[in-house]
């Protein structure tokens, strides 16, 4: 089903042709001033300049064309030539009727045909996550879920690090505290142990102790580079242990994840594209591309143009040692021989921006990148109180577990406190706490456009009043619950709506502008675009529903097609809702 705005645009659009002007000035928008008319077109001021006419003379000549069609109710122009429109409620209630009947409820097909790999994962082995890693999985999830919404073929990849100096060092504590020998043994030729002599909460002690004494010894700072080259360079020894650590760490991970409700296609680290390297560093070199440069070998990124200073890409340091923007540069090689996407998407914080921005033209410059358009869609920090990025009480890093427990304690108050969920059995209301704390984190992080800081507030996040995912949540519940009591009494339901009130025209028009909200928060990779949207959606419905009986009207007609309206509104609620990640309990 096209979407409204497209199919105004469109009829607007043959109307400037057949005035001899460019067809593209038909574009209609939402009017900005809702009280005066539902759409406008502002083409007569632009096509006045190009061909040096009177904007209201032209806007004149467009909306005596538009008055033929059916499908307007009101045409006026108003200032210079703005022209208003408002569509009939029959044509409003027809296509109310036709994305009921959708089980896309009108997605665009923005995306039929494209590839999407996204990578919004980042953690790192052996390393809690923290809250950085926390906005990649919420906001990467949320995008991932829209694109597919909007018809593309989306591959989410976890992007581990795995790789690098942080495993020579957990190898080198493990050496010397003598853990597991037989990995240091070099007459054992194998086969090592299935189960890893560490687990999880052995790595998040020996990692940081590894990385404190390095910092405070040169001597063992070398120790961990060693092994780190060994590791590289497949000791089997210690590439079994790698394989362990990575094992336990992507347990653990799987399960935070989990409790997030946040999953990945893919579970590929830095690691695994490491075989690439060479051979993308000697391809390089045989065109020209890599240079040497104080020992080390770069590619020039530095564009004609440039404001500041683009420093060089450092494929190898001089020691041969492969970097970060090393490996992302051979996983784009990966990720474009793997799925031949149009499209990958960073979702990681802006502080990398340059890195990526260094990745990215050394892969345009070498053609590496196929068809692929790379993009970072950055994001600024999650504060505390205190303006500075979110910590523990006692000044850590909050684990996402932690972080969860404590959304679910917040949102378990705030429900006794509503008077909500309170007779139900244990196990139901504590899924509902877990939920609503879920919805409550992710909200907030959502509803800021991705790149704004904000402060971590979770007494005003958990709030069931207000802009907040338990606000909407408790919305659709209550929709749902509506429509429930009318099937216990049997009361029918109509697809297609009957307008008869401001009230219903304003919820209508918000329903039928699900399609545009999808299109704008992709172009804009924003899921707090979807935010707005469904918190605006809660709102029309809520006005409508104080103003109009529905279980109670006496027209039977009447009352069908409302309740009709319910289903559509909290099955649009729903579904936006799970674009964000949000899921809506049964009850509450
Ligand atoms: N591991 C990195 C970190 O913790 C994030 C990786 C993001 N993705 C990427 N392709 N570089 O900062």
């Amino acid at each position: 089903m096209t979407a409204l705005l497209q199919e105004l645009g469109a009829i607007a659009g043959s109307a400037f042709a057949a005035e001899g002007l460019s067809a593209e000035l038909g574009q209609v928008q939402r009017s900005d001033r809702p009280d005066l008319a539902q759409f406008q077109c502002n083409g007569a001021l632009a096509a006045a300049k190009s061909v040096r006419g009177n904007p209201r003379e032209i806007a004149q000549r467009i909306a005596a064309r538009l008055k033929a069609d059916p499908l307007f109710a009101k045409i006026d122009i108003a200032g210079p030539g703005f022209i208003n429109l408002d569509v009939s409620d029959e044509a409003l209630a027809i296509r109310a009727g036709t994305m009921a009947k959708d089980a896309k409820l009108g997605a665009p097909e923005t995306g039929t045909g494209k590839t999407l790999v996204i990578d919004y994962g980042g953690p790192n082995v052996a390393k809690p996550m923290h809250v950085g890693h926390l906005r990649a999985a919420i906001i990467g999830d949320s995008l991932k879920r829209l694109y597919r919404a909007n018809g593309w073929r989306v591959i989410g990849d976890v992007h581990l690090g795995d790789w690098g100096l942080q495993m020579g060092q957990l190898i080198s504590e493990i050496g010397r505290r003598g853990i597991a020998p037989v990995y240091f043994d070099p007459a054992c030729k194998g086969p090592y142990p299935d189960e890893s002599p560490v687990t999880m909460d052995n790595l998040e002690e020996l990692y940081p102790a590894a990385a404190a004494a390095c910092k405070a010894d040169p001597e063992r700072l070398e120790e961990a580079r060693r092994a780190t080259a060994e590791l590289q360079a497949g000791r089997p020894g210690y590439v079994a242990l790698w394989k362990h650590f990575v094992t336990v760490s992507e347990r653990g991970l799987k399960r935070e994840y989990g409790s997030l409700g946040v999953d990945f296609d893919l579970w590929n680290g830095e690691a695994s594209v490491y075989p690439l390297i060479a051979p993308i560093v000697e391809d390089l070199k045989a065109r020209g591309l890599a240079e040497e440069s104080e020992g080390a070998l770069v590619v020039t990124v530095a564009e004609e143009g440039d404001k500041k200073e683009s420093p060089p890409l450092i494929l190898l340091k001089s020691d041969g040692a492969v970097l970060y923007g090393t490996t992302d540069l051979a996983t784009v090689v990966d990720r474009i021989k793997s799925y031949d996407p149009d499209l990958i998407l960073y979702i990681v914080d802006q502080r990398q921006h340059g890195h990526f921005e260094q990745v990215f033209r050394a892969a345009r410059k070498a053609n590496l990148n196929g068809k692929a358009e790379l993009e970072h869609a950055g994001f600024g920090t999650m504060n505390g109180p205190d303006g500075r990025p979110f910590k523990t009480r006692a000044g850590g890093v909050m684990k996402l577990f932690d972080l969860i427990a404590m959304t679910t304690d917040e949102a378990r108050g705030r429900l006794a406190e509503a008077g909500l969920a309170g007779d139900y059995p244990e196990a139901e209301r504590e899924d509902i706490a877990r939920k609503v704390g879920i919805a409550a984190l992710k909200f907030a992080d959502l509803s800021n456009y991705r790149l704004t800081d904000y402060i971590f507030d979770l007494a005003r996040f958990a709030k069931f009043e207000g802009k907040t995912g338990p606000y909407l949540q408790y919305a659709a519940v209550r929709i749902q619950s509506i429509l429930r009591k009318a099937e216990e009494r049997g009361l029918t339901e109509a697809a297609r709506p009957v307008l008869h009130s401001p009230e219903e025209r304003a919820l209508i028009l918000q329903l039928l502008a699900l399609p545009d909200a999808m299109t704008a928060a992709e172009e804009k990779r924003a899921p707090n675009v979807l935010c707005d949207y469904v918190f605006t959606l809660a709102q029309a419905f809520s006005r409508f529903y104080s103003e109009h009986h529905v279980l109670s009207e006496k027209d039977e007609k009447v009352r069908a097609a409302r309740l009709g309206l319910c289903r559509l509104t909290v099955d649009v609620l729903t579904k936006v809702l799970d674009l964000l990640g949000i899921e809506v309990p049964s009850r509450m």
